[in-house]
């Protein structure tokens, strides 16, 4: 390995929302979805320059932004992205937000695969619209859409929009193109427009493969970032890919009306070094999270046999059936933060229904804290 991804970085005294928010100093945090790991050291040095400069004003967003996009999406995922179906905002939170208010109208419905993302429920009812959750059915260690279920919501006359997490948090699930083929055409049917959030797309398992929606179809809306992948979040800078001239300038004025069109100076700079100089660390990530996972896979195995992992396809969140506990997930996360000072998110943050009896962890951590925190939840469980 060319990149130490063991080295224990101090993240606490940063202002760190996953560390300095614990209730104590001795909780392991496994929750909010960044890694604590230093980012690659062709972002750190770009970064490095921009700050000797010393002058930080408003930014423009340069040529080489852009090339760097379809550069990338180019390279990676043969995916041909023109300059100017590009729209920057802040980042994806707010990219959703603004793609809801400018393709839907209030009281329209928005469908959801659930368990979702916990900002996909509070971005559409933000926006005046209804959530309306399919949920994934459950097959073995993994998941699958309910297509009969998927294309009945579909049907319903108030669903204007389809919101799809690709790959999806929280279930690990990488789509395949014939899932994604499918989910498309029901929705073209119903005259249902497609948005995908792709923001994981580079975390992808040995095995699996990221298909962006756009190479299913131009008629979508995307939404991406450097910043799950790259580690980058704190610097604020994600992309609206959108093909179709009418729905760009609607999501580009709800991008003004929402006050969300000025980005900073290390955004712009990060993303072109993530993605012009940081393949290779995205690679051995890559390689130590699936070390990581194996991890967590034998230790549960061994130690915590009514847990069941569920099959990590892509993102760094592995999500864990705990049902056979038969406590409800909220209290037993307290129990595991309180007592065995280990930080994991309950399924139900993700949908009170469809998230109960599951866990949802983060392993975008060095391997010794995992460890620690899985023999902690042993003994306080188990002990
Ligand atoms: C699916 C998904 N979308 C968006 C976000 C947040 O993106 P941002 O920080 O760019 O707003 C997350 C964070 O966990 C996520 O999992």
């Amino acid at each position: 390995m060319k990149y130490n991804f063991d080295e224990l970085v101090e993240r606490r005294g940063t202002n760190c929302v996953k560390w300095d928010e614990s209730p104590s100093a001795d909780v392991i945090p496994l929750w909010v979805a960044d890694m604590d790991f230093r980012v690659a050291p062709a972002i750190q040095r770009a970064l490095q320059q921009r700050v000797e400069h010393g002058v930080f004003g408003y930014n423009i967003v340069p040529e080489s932004y852009y090339e760097a996009v379809i550069s990338w999406f180019h390279r990676r995922h043969q995916w041909e992205i023109q300059r100017h179906w590009i729209l920057y905002t802040t980042a994806v939170v707010p990219a959703m937000s603004c793609v809801i208010k400018a393709l839907t109208m209030p009281g329209e419905k928005v469908l959801i695969l659930s368990p979702a993302y916990n900002c996909f429920f509070s971005s559409i009812k933000n926006n005046g619209c209804e959530v309306l959750e399919s949920p994934l059915k459950p097959i073995g260690d993994t998941f699958e859409v309910d297509f009969i279920d998927f294309e009945a919501k579909c049907a319903d006359e108030k669903t204007t929009l389809f919101l799809l997490c690709n790959p999806h948090n929280p279930s690990g699930r990488v789509w395949t193109r014939e899932e994604l083929q499918r989910m498309y055409d029901i929705c073209q049917k119903h005259g249902v427009k497609v948005v995908s959030d792709e923001i994981h797309c580079e975390l992808i398992m040995p095995g699996h493969k990221f298909v962006p929606f756009g190479t299913i179809t131009d008629d979508c809306v995307v939404m991406n970032s450097p910043s799950k992948n790259f580690n980058t979040a704190g610097l604020q800078i994600a992309n609206i890919i959108c093909k179709h001239p009418g729905w760009r300038r609607r999501i580009d004025r709800a991008i003004n009306i929402n006050e969300v069109c000025d980005v900073n100076p290390f955004g712009i700079v990060a993303l072109q070094a993530a993605y012009n100089e940081s393949e290779d660390w995205l690679d051995e990530l890559n390689q130590y999270l699936w070390g990581n996972y194996q991890v967590l896979c034998d230790f549960i195995d061994k130690n915590l046999p009514q847990w069941k992992v569920c099959r990590l396809e892509g993102t760094y969140l592995p999500w864990v059936d705990v049902s056979a506990m038969g406590i409800p997930v909220d209290t037993l996360c307290q129990r595991l933060l309180q007592e065995a000072k280990v930080w994991v998110n309950p399924g139900t943050m993700y949908g009170p229904q469809t998230g109960q009896g599951y866990v949802r962890f983060n392993i975008a951590t060095q391997r010794s804290r995992l460890i620690e925190a899985l023999h902690r939840i042993k003994a306080c469980l188990f002990p």
